[in-house]
């Protein structure tokens, strides 16, 4: 196991619709092992397999890290299958440290997904769980949470990632 390096905005990686995961074997557990280990060390509450620049449908959530309710959760080729309601809460990323801003959520989604076996389940999401599968989700499909955001808060947004030293730094 070991701990990636996690790509930054505006890394081009983070924009591609990543592939869907065909075989189940050793590469795809290193993978996903490597993944957990990266959250949990950065420490974050989830984490999509291109922030590590692998384009491949997988993502790794646990929403509680640090409480005894701590559980992994791995999703490989996710789809939400049913969503209802709205939340609204603060989200971040591991991609885009220092910014955060609140995004519009399904309040409760069912996701139908693979494990590391390749064996099918479905998972029913609420709250932050919910809000943490959407974002990584969207990372599969290229899209980031300041994506997001509409009106005034992108603006707002536009100007304080123009102004983060890493993309600054990207853009010179
Ligand atoms: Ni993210």
């Amino acid at each position: 196991m070991a701990v990636r390096p996690i790509l930054l905005f505006p890394d081009p990686t983070l924009r591609r619709v990543a592939q869907a995961v065909g075989e189940f074997d050793a590469r795809l557990r290193e993978l996903v092992e490597d993944m957990a280990e990266t959250m949990y060390d950065a420490p974050g509450v989830g984490l999509a397999a291109p922030q590590v620049g692998i384009e491949m449908r997988v993502a790794v959530v646990d929403v509680e890290v640090g409480t005894p309710a701590s559980r992994l959760h791995v999703l490989v080729n996710p789809r939400i299958l049913a969503s209802e309601g709205r939340q609204t809460g603060e989200e971040g990323c591991l991609s885009i440290p220092g910014v955060t801003d609140s995004v519009d959520r399904p309040a409760r989604v069912t996701v139908g997904a693979l494990d590391a076996g390749g064996r099918p389940f479905e998972l029913a999401a609420e709250g932050l769980l919910a809000r943490a599968i959407c974002h990584e989700i969207d990372h599969l499909d290229g899209i980031l949470f300041v994506d997001r955001l509409t009106g005034l808060r992108k603006e707002s947004m536009a100007r304080r990632l123009r102004r983060l030293p890493y993309v600054r730094e990207a853009g010179a």
